[in-house]
């Protein structure tokens, strides 16, 4: 998953506006914060497109499972920390004002036991008066199963194309089988195939898993991005 993928994963999201997405984000902090400090944890942070645009303003963190994609992050000079790390179980030894779970990320954990380790984990690295900020992946009801579906990336030295048909693992889990063709200057033309497997799971799941481990929970049906939904988690400032 996102091995040979990750060099071109800013390329195959380019359009994606990630500076929009944290000015919302930026604003929500503001209103739901109430710890002191400015320590944000982005997991699953991907190439770190998130924290470019946080970390003018907060000390920022980020996890993720895939050496690969964090070789990325850190090669891009930011003022940021990467580490590799499971979300479902990781120890930093430090608690965090903002934890963040972006881009359907959480989708990655396949059962409901993986979701209660993952709230634990986040609930244990938030001070109290911290925020956390989930953005599911998509229900059951509004996956299309069998939309075609294709990226393109076009610049001069660089084509990428990505195809897939959208389909069922198992009643609750999309399967995706992303076909790459990339052509690079100078470069015979390279294909390869990135699977993945993402939960389909109601919201009104994770919403009660995260109440499960103490956190008040807040819906922004608007989301930062389209079609997403954003799951609010507060830690109460006494607990
Ligand atoms: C869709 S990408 C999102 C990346 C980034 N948050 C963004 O918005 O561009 C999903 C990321 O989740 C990471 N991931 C999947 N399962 C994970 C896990 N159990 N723990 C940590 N990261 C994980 C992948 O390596 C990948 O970087």
């Amino acid at each position: 998953m996102y091995r040979e993928f990750a060099k071109y994963y800013d390329k195959i999201y380019h359009r994606k506006n990630y500076k929009k997405e944290v000015r919302v984000l930026k604003k929500l902090i503001r209103r739901y914060k109430r710890s002191l400090g400015n320590d944000l944890l982005d997991l699953a942070t991907g190439t770190g497109n998130h924290i470019a645009y946080f970390c003018d303003s907060f000390n920022c963190t980020g996890l993720d499972l895939n050496e690969e994609i964090l070789a990325v992050a850190r090669s891009k000079g930011l003022n940021a920390t990467f580490v590799q790390g499971d979300m479902q179980d990781f120890n930093l030894q430090k608690q965090f004002d903002v934890i963040t779970c972006l881009f359907s990320s959480i989708g990655y954990l396949l059962t409901e036991a993986a979701l209660e380790k993952t709230f634990k984990c986040i609930y244990h690295h938030l001070k109290p008066g911290g925020v956390v900020f989930i953005e599911p992946w998509l229900e059951r009801e509004v996956y299309c199963v069998g939309s075609p579906h294709m990226e393109i990336y076009d610049d001069n030295d660089l084509k990428i194309a990505r195809l897939n048909v959208s389909e069922l693992k198992k009643e609750s889990i999309a399967y995706f089988k992303m076909h790459y063709l990339v052509a690079e200057r100078n470069k015979p033309v390279e294909y390869f195939v990135d699977e993945h497997e993402l939960a389909l799971f109601p919201h009104s799941l994770l919403i009660t898993k995260m109440q499960e481990v103490g956190l008040k929970t807040k819906v922004y049906a608007k989301g930062v991005f389209k079609r997403r939904t954003l799951l609010i988690g507060l830690k109460l400032e006494k607990v």
